[in-house]
């Protein structure tokens, strides 16, 4: 994305925000979980305070414990004020009103997004899978959680699903353009395919001297670098997604762009409450988004993470800053076979699967 200033944006600063004094956050929710699974489920991972998944163990770098949990629960009203109280963008509505879907949500984390809809859609029959078993077991009866990798061979009946939804797995897949497929051999012709991302890059000028530019600057490099040299899963998604949409052979493919602002220094009241929001996410998430990845791939010891979270933390929290990034939502509709060229009306582009290293973290 570009580094713009909120002036170069064109997002009015609140300059009341600058001067206000923050006592304490008092918005933290909790949230319980479990469930009784195999132990090569359960046998979670215990790190520098953590605790991580354990099925394909090391894979994903953020933890799967109860303060993740709480977290996620924060993107996930981010992602609702940005879509505008919406759970999609694609336009699977007139589908449902001639039936139940049949939905997927690949990643599901906590499975607040699959929650809402199965409720939203309550004839629907949703699958939601990730790699940790920590969904909530008060979920509506037609919700159907799975440890699942997405990276492997989908085994679901081809064509099958109305609608297949990823949200917040940038940095979690070695082969995206693999995963697109299996998504377009998925769904039925006419059914959709939405994805959102969240850029790690912010507006921070990689040329300054500020203090907060700096910081945010280590550490989106750092982040990206990581994806880029160490794991192989790249944290570039956001850049990729249209295309991915497009060659996998989805048509229809619609790309929207949003700020997400870091600290409620906007005037607009929209902007100013995902600011909110999107300072809770950051100050909430990023020890969680950075303990596996730094500690394990880039050496650094469990005091000079703590380190870097607390300053980090500062830099949110100063509000004579005014940072922001970037996160998009894509979705296309499988063609029906009379409108896809001869050349290609099969399953969809050709890709070759590849193997995934399950343990790209573990050291
Ligand atoms: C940032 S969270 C997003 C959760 C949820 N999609 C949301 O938007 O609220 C990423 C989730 O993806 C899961 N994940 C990471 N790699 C995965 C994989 N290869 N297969 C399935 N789930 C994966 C993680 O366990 C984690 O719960």
């Amino acid at each position: 994305m570009s580094k713009m200033s909120p002036d170069e944006a064109n997002i009015a600063v609140d300059t009341a925000y600058s001067i206000y004094q923050e006592s304490e956050d008092d918005d933290s929710q909790s949230y319980t979980s479990g469930q009784s699974l195999a132990s090569n489920v359960t046998r979670y991972r215990y790190e520098n305070g953590r605790r991580y998944h354990a099925f394909r163990e090391g894979s994903y770098y953020g933890p799967n414990d109860e303060t993740y949990s709480t977290y996620e629960s924060i993107v996930h009203h981010l992602w609702l004020l940005t879509l505008n109280d919406k759970l999609f963008l694609a336009p699977i509505e007139e589908k449902a009103d001639e039936g139940g879907l049949k939905i997927l949500d690949v990643g599901t984390g906590t499975g607040l997004w699959a929650v809402d809809m199965a409720d939203f859609f309550p004839t629907s029959e949703i699958t939601a899978t990730d790699l940790s078993p920590t969904q909530s077991t008060t979920a509506p009866p037609n919700i159907r959680f799975e440890v699942d990798d997405a990276s492997s061979e989908w085994t679901y009946t081809p064509s099958s699903f109305d609608f297949v939804h990823i949200r917040g797995l940038t940095g979690c897949i070695r082969d995206w353009p693999y995963l697109y497929s299996q998504a377009y051999n998925h769904i039925k012709p006419g059914g959709y395919f939405e994805h959102l991302e969240f850029s790690i890059t912010t507006n921070a000028d990689p040329d300054s001297d500020k203090h907060s530019d700096k910081v945010f600057t280590a550490f989106s490099e750092s982040i990206l670098g990581v994806g880029d040299k160490h794991t192989g899963m790249t944290f570039r998604t956001i850049e990729f997604m249209k295309d991915y949409m497009v060659n996998a052979g989805f048509v229809d493919v619609v790309e929207k762009k949003f700020i997400w602002p870091i600290g409620p220094w906007p005037k607009d009241p929209h902007l100013k409450d995902l600011g909110r929001w999107g300072e809770r996410n950051w100050v909430d998430g990023v020890e969680g988004w950075v303990m596996a990845l730094y500690t394990r791939l880039l050496g650094w010891t469990y005091a000079q993470v703590q380190d870097f979270v607390k300053e980090f933390r500062a830099v949110i929290k100063d509000r004579k800053n005014h940072h922001y990034h970037e996160v998009r939502c894509v979705y296309g509709r499988k063609p029906f076979p009379h409108e896809i060229p001869a050349t290609t009306a099969t399953n969809g582009p050709e890709h070759e699967t590849q193997s995934g290293d399950a343990d790209a973290m573990s050291t």
